[in-house]
């Protein structure tokens, strides 16, 4: 009994383990900033600078504890949702540009990574 129970956390770490690594290793860095300059992202936002909209890596902050960061994430860049910005006034934010959902998904995971 004592067996079986330890040789499953020993499958169990290596798995989660793995997924970690996955994760990470799907992030397309250069992919990401490619299309986020194309879509004029860094006008309003810098990678750890904040402009017209916050420092990426301070909405990574904000969402890291959240489960549900990626889908918040993709409905921001594409419905269109109201935005404040710091000037008090508020305007849709801007819809993210992309023939290609995976490259969309590469650009949350990449914020969210920062
Ligand atoms: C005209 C300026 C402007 C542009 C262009 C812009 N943003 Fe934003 N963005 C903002 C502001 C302002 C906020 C803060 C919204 C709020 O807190 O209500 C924001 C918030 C965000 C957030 C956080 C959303 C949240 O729920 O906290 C993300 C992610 C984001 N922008 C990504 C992007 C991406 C990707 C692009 C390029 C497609 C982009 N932004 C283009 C101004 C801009």
């Amino acid at each position: 009994m004592f067996h079986y129970f330890y040789k499953s956390q020993i499958i169990l770490t290596v798995a989660l383990l793995t997924g970690c690594l996955t994760a990470n290793a799907e992030v397309d860095v250069d992919a990401a900033k490619s299309i986020a300059k194309q879509n004029n992202c860094f006008r309003c936002h810098g990678v750890d600078k904040d402009k017209e909209g916050p420092a990426w890596n301070k909405i990574s902050a904000k969402f890291k504890a959240d489960p549900k960061a990626q889908e918040k994430l993709l409905h921001h860049l594409s419905s269109g949702e109201v935005a404040k910005f710091p000037d008090g006034h508020e305007e849709p934010h801007a819809i993210l540009k992309s023939e290609d959902a995976k490259q969309t998904q590469n650009l949350v995971d990449w914020i969210l990574s920062l």
